[in-house]
Protein backbone atom coordinates (compact mmCIF):
# COMPACT_ATOMS: atom_id res chain seq x y z
CA UNK A 1 0.00 0.00 0.00
CA UNK A 2 1.09 3.38 -0.81
CA UNK A 3 1.73 5.73 2.19
CA UNK A 4 -0.27 8.62 2.89
CA UNK A 5 1.34 11.79 1.96
CA UNK A 6 -0.51 14.61 2.73
CA UNK A 7 0.51 18.34 1.57
CA UNK A 8 -0.81 21.45 3.35
CA UNK A 9 -0.40 24.56 0.68
CA UNK A 10 -0.81 28.13 1.01
CA UNK A 11 -0.22 31.10 -1.24
CA UNK A 12 3.85 30.53 -1.68
CA UNK A 13 3.22 27.88 -3.70
CA UNK A 14 1.62 30.04 -6.29
CA UNK A 15 4.28 33.03 -5.87
CA UNK A 16 6.53 31.87 -8.48
CA UNK A 17 3.30 31.65 -10.93
CA UNK A 18 3.04 35.29 -10.17
CA UNK A 19 -0.04 35.29 -8.25
CA UNK A 20 0.76 37.32 -5.11
CA UNK A 21 1.01 36.31 -1.26
CA UNK A 22 -1.14 38.21 0.81
CA UNK A 23 1.50 39.12 3.72
CA UNK A 24 4.60 39.41 2.17
CA UNK A 25 5.59 42.77 1.16
CA UNK A 26 3.60 43.67 -1.97
CA UNK A 27 1.11 41.27 -0.71
CA UNK A 28 -2.70 41.84 -1.54
CA UNK A 29 -3.99 42.77 2.03
CA UNK A 30 -1.14 45.12 2.19
CA UNK A 31 -2.56 46.94 -0.81
CA UNK A 32 -6.43 45.87 0.07
CA UNK A 33 -8.73 45.89 2.57
CA UNK A 34 -9.64 42.37 3.62
CA UNK A 35 -12.61 43.28 5.55
CA UNK A 36 -13.80 45.26 2.79
CA UNK A 37 -13.09 42.88 0.32
CA UNK A 38 -13.15 38.90 1.65
CA UNK A 39 -16.40 39.90 4.22
CA UNK A 40 -19.85 38.92 4.13
CA UNK A 41 -20.28 42.71 5.71
CA UNK A 42 -17.96 44.04 2.65
CA UNK A 43 -19.81 42.45 0.27
CA UNK A 44 -22.88 43.94 1.66
CA UNK A 45 -21.95 47.75 1.92
CA UNK A 46 -20.21 47.60 -1.46
CA UNK A 47 -20.47 44.26 -3.52
CA UNK A 48 -19.56 46.18 -6.52
CA UNK A 49 -16.01 46.64 -4.98
CA UNK A 50 -16.19 43.03 -4.03
CA UNK A 51 -16.97 41.75 -7.52
CA UNK A 52 -14.17 43.72 -9.39
CA UNK A 53 -11.76 42.41 -6.85
CA UNK A 54 -12.53 39.02 -7.49
CA UNK A 55 -13.49 39.38 -11.28
CA UNK A 56 -9.43 40.64 -11.71
CA UNK A 57 -8.42 37.55 -9.94
CA UNK A 58 -10.48 35.30 -11.77
CA UNK A 59 -9.98 36.79 -14.80
CA UNK A 60 -5.95 36.66 -14.05
CA UNK A 61 -6.19 33.17 -13.17
CA UNK A 62 -6.39 32.62 -17.13
CA UNK A 63 -2.91 34.34 -17.53
CA UNK A 64 -1.39 32.34 -14.86
CA UNK A 65 0.72 28.53 -15.29
CA UNK A 66 1.42 26.11 -12.54
CA UNK A 67 4.92 26.20 -11.42
CA UNK A 68 7.58 23.78 -11.09
CA UNK A 69 6.07 23.01 -7.28
CA UNK A 70 2.84 21.94 -8.14
CA UNK A 71 4.33 19.53 -11.14
CA UNK A 72 6.35 17.81 -8.71
CA UNK A 73 3.87 17.73 -5.93
CA UNK A 74 1.42 16.05 -9.24
CA UNK A 75 4.71 13.92 -10.06
CA UNK A 76 4.43 12.14 -6.14
CA UNK A 77 1.39 10.35 -6.91
CA UNK A 78 3.20 8.09 -9.03
CA UNK A 79 4.87 6.57 -5.52
CA UNK A 80 2.81 8.20 -2.51
CA UNK A 81 -0.96 8.03 -2.25
CA UNK A 82 -1.36 12.11 -2.06
CA UNK A 83 -3.88 14.50 -1.04
CA UNK A 84 -3.64 18.36 -1.16
CA UNK A 85 -5.14 20.39 1.27
CA UNK A 86 -5.14 23.75 -0.33
CA UNK A 87 -6.13 27.29 1.67
CA UNK A 88 -5.58 28.56 -2.35
CA UNK A 89 -8.29 29.76 -4.31
CA UNK A 90 -6.30 29.30 -7.89
CA UNK A 91 -6.33 25.76 -9.62
CA UNK A 92 -2.95 25.78 -10.07
CA UNK A 93 -2.71 22.27 -8.63
CA UNK A 94 -5.49 20.57 -10.38
CA UNK A 95 -3.92 22.21 -13.55
CA UNK A 96 -0.56 20.70 -12.81
CA UNK A 97 -2.48 17.12 -12.27
CA UNK A 98 -2.57 16.87 -8.66
CA UNK A 99 -5.82 14.36 -8.63
CA UNK A 100 -7.29 14.91 -5.04
CA UNK A 101 -7.25 18.57 -3.90
CA UNK A 102 -9.61 19.83 -0.71
CA UNK A 103 -9.56 23.53 -1.16
CA UNK A 104 -10.26 25.33 2.28
CA UNK A 105 -11.01 28.98 0.92
CA UNK A 106 -13.30 27.94 -1.56
CA UNK A 107 -12.71 28.13 -5.28
CA UNK A 108 -12.26 31.20 -7.91
CA UNK A 109 -13.60 28.57 -10.76
CA UNK A 110 -17.15 28.85 -9.48
CA UNK A 111 -19.87 30.48 -8.27
CA UNK A 112 -22.98 30.14 -5.30
CA UNK A 113 -25.64 31.73 -3.79
CA UNK A 114 -25.04 35.00 -1.89
CA UNK A 115 -28.62 33.77 0.66
CA UNK A 116 -26.84 30.36 1.45
CA UNK A 117 -22.97 30.19 0.28
CA UNK A 118 -23.19 26.10 0.74
CA UNK A 119 -26.60 25.29 -1.20
CA UNK A 120 -25.18 22.83 -3.58
CA UNK A 121 -27.95 23.20 -6.17
CA UNK A 122 -26.36 27.18 -6.54
CA UNK A 123 -22.45 26.06 -7.07
CA UNK A 124 -21.38 25.91 -10.09
CA UNK A 125 -18.49 26.36 -12.19
CA UNK A 126 -18.52 29.63 -13.93
CA UNK A 127 -16.25 31.05 -17.07
CA UNK A 128 -13.48 32.51 -15.58
CA UNK A 129 -13.72 35.41 -18.29
CA UNK A 130 -17.01 35.75 -17.74
CA UNK A 131 -17.42 38.77 -15.26
CA UNK A 132 -19.88 38.06 -12.51
CA UNK A 133 -22.34 41.32 -12.24
CA UNK A 134 -24.56 42.82 -10.28
CA UNK A 135 -27.95 41.49 -10.78
CA UNK A 136 -26.50 37.86 -12.25
CA UNK A 137 -28.68 35.56 -10.12
CA UNK A 138 -28.35 31.92 -8.56
CA UNK A 139 -30.94 29.62 -8.93
CA UNK A 140 -32.15 30.31 -5.45
CA UNK A 141 -32.55 33.90 -6.84
CA UNK A 142 -30.13 35.69 -4.63
CA UNK A 143 -27.29 37.80 -6.23
CA UNK A 144 -24.65 36.02 -7.76
CA UNK A 145 -20.96 35.68 -5.88
CA UNK A 146 -17.59 34.02 -6.14
CA UNK A 147 -17.32 30.47 -3.93
CA UNK A 148 -15.17 31.67 -1.35
CA UNK A 149 -14.95 31.57 2.49
CA UNK A 150 -15.18 35.11 3.03
CA UNK A 151 -13.62 36.21 7.09
CA UNK A 152 -15.86 34.81 9.08
CA UNK A 153 -17.47 32.24 7.17
CA UNK A 154 -17.55 28.91 8.52
CA UNK A 155 -14.62 26.28 6.79
CA UNK A 156 -17.05 23.74 5.96
CA UNK A 157 -13.81 21.52 4.99
CA UNK A 158 -12.06 21.60 7.65
CA UNK A 159 -13.41 18.71 9.38
CA UNK A 160 -12.29 16.50 6.85
CA UNK A 161 -8.82 18.07 6.44
CA UNK A 162 -8.18 17.53 10.38
CA UNK A 163 -8.95 13.85 9.00
CA UNK A 164 -6.40 13.69 6.78
CA UNK A 165 -3.84 15.10 8.64
CA UNK A 166 -4.86 12.86 11.21
CA UNK A 167 -4.10 9.68 8.44
CA UNK A 168 -1.03 10.96 6.98
CA UNK A 169 2.29 9.20 6.95
CA UNK A 170 3.84 12.19 5.84
CA UNK A 171 2.94 15.84 6.25
CA UNK A 172 4.55 18.55 4.03
CA UNK A 173 3.10 22.39 4.68
CA UNK A 174 4.15 24.72 1.67
CA UNK A 175 4.28 28.62 1.52
CA UNK A 176 1.93 29.47 4.03
CA UNK A 177 2.05 32.22 7.13
CA UNK A 178 -0.10 29.76 9.33
CA UNK A 179 -1.91 32.87 10.31
CA UNK A 180 -5.31 32.83 9.45
CA UNK A 181 -7.29 29.82 11.90
CA UNK A 182 -9.16 27.55 12.01
CA UNK A 183 -6.83 26.59 8.40
CA UNK A 184 -3.32 26.87 10.24
CA UNK A 185 -4.13 24.98 13.25
CA UNK A 186 -3.57 21.71 10.78
CA UNK A 187 -0.21 21.58 11.70
CA UNK A 188 -1.39 20.37 15.12
CA UNK A 189 -3.13 17.18 13.63
CA UNK A 190 -0.45 15.59 12.16
CA UNK A 191 0.78 12.43 14.47
CA UNK A 192 3.73 12.73 16.55
CA UNK A 193 6.12 10.52 14.62
CA UNK A 194 5.50 10.78 11.30
CA UNK A 195 8.02 13.23 8.94
CA UNK A 196 7.04 16.74 8.69
CA UNK A 197 8.43 19.02 6.32
CA UNK A 198 7.99 23.05 6.03
CA UNK A 199 9.15 24.76 2.98
CA UNK A 200 9.21 28.55 3.19
CA UNK A 201 11.89 31.04 2.48
CA UNK A 202 11.18 32.93 5.49
CA UNK A 203 11.62 32.54 9.18
CA UNK A 204 8.09 31.80 10.65
CA UNK A 205 6.60 35.28 12.09
CA UNK A 206 4.80 32.94 14.79
CA UNK A 207 8.04 29.99 15.20
CA UNK A 208 8.43 26.56 14.10
CA UNK A 209 5.26 24.42 13.99
CA UNK A 210 6.80 21.59 16.64
CA UNK A 211 8.82 18.75 14.86
CA UNK A 212 8.64 19.74 11.55
CA UNK A 213 11.92 20.15 9.38
CA UNK A 214 12.19 23.31 7.61
CA UNK A 215 13.46 23.43 4.19
CA UNK A 216 13.74 26.96 3.77
CA UNK A 217 13.68 28.06 -0.08
CA UNK A 218 10.75 28.99 -2.11
CA UNK A 219 8.34 26.49 -3.31
CA UNK A 220 9.82 25.25 -6.74
CA UNK A 221 13.34 24.69 -5.02
CA UNK A 222 11.95 23.63 -2.19
CA UNK A 223 10.31 20.77 -3.51
CA UNK A 224 13.43 19.52 -4.79
CA UNK A 225 14.54 19.17 -1.42
CA UNK A 226 11.54 17.78 -0.27
CA UNK A 227 12.42 14.72 -3.37
CA UNK A 228 15.72 14.11 -2.32
CA UNK A 229 14.88 14.19 1.64
CA UNK A 230 11.83 11.13 0.73
CA UNK A 231 14.69 9.31 -1.18
CA UNK A 232 16.41 9.41 1.62
CA UNK A 233 13.84 8.00 3.78
CA UNK A 234 13.21 5.45 1.54
CA UNK A 235 16.94 4.24 1.38
P1 LIG B 1 0.31 34.46 3.41
O1 LIG B 1 0.51 35.58 2.46
O2 LIG B 1 -0.18 34.79 4.76
O3 LIG B 1 1.68 33.67 3.60
C1 LIG B 1 2.46 33.29 2.49
C2 LIG B 1 3.63 32.47 2.98
O4 LIG B 1 4.36 32.06 1.81
C3 LIG B 1 4.63 33.21 3.88
O5 LIG B 1 4.99 32.38 4.98
C4 LIG B 1 5.82 33.46 2.96
O6 LIG B 1 7.06 33.47 3.67
C5 LIG B 1 5.74 32.28 2.02
N1 LIG B 1 6.33 32.49 0.69
C6 LIG B 1 6.53 33.64 0.01
N2 LIG B 1 7.07 33.40 -1.21
C7 LIG B 1 7.20 32.05 -1.29
C8 LIG B 1 7.68 31.18 -2.31
N3 LIG B 1 8.13 31.62 -3.48
N4 LIG B 1 7.68 29.85 -2.04
C9 LIG B 1 7.22 29.37 -0.85
N5 LIG B 1 6.75 30.16 0.13
C10 LIG B 1 6.74 31.47 -0.08
O7 LIG B 1 -0.62 33.39 2.67
P2 LIG B 1 -1.49 32.20 3.30
O8 LIG B 1 -0.83 31.63 4.51
O9 LIG B 1 -1.84 31.29 2.19
O10 LIG B 1 -7.72 33.53 2.88
O11 LIG B 1 -2.78 32.98 3.75
C11 LIG B 1 -3.83 32.29 4.37
C12 LIG B 1 -5.15 32.91 3.99
O12 LIG B 1 -5.13 34.32 4.25
C13 LIG B 1 -5.49 32.83 2.51
O13 LIG B 1 -6.03 31.60 2.14
C14 LIG B 1 -6.47 33.95 2.33
C15 LIG B 1 -5.82 35.01 3.17
O14 LIG B 1 -6.66 35.95 3.72
C16 LIG B 1 -8.87 33.99 2.38
O15 LIG B 1 -8.91 34.79 1.45
C17 LIG B 1 -10.08 33.47 3.07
Amino acid sequence: MQQKLVVFSGAGISAESGIPTFRDANGMWGKYDAMKLASVGGFEEDPQAVLDFYNARRKNLLEVEPNHAHRVLADLEKQYDVTVITQNVDNLHERAGSSKVIHLHGELTKVTSSYNRLDTNCIKEYPLDVPIRLGDKAVDGSQLRPYIVWFGEYVDNMDLAEYLVKMADIFVVIGTSLVVYPAAGLVNYAHMEIPKFLIDPNDMKGGMPVGFEHIKAKAVEGVDVLVRRLKEMEE
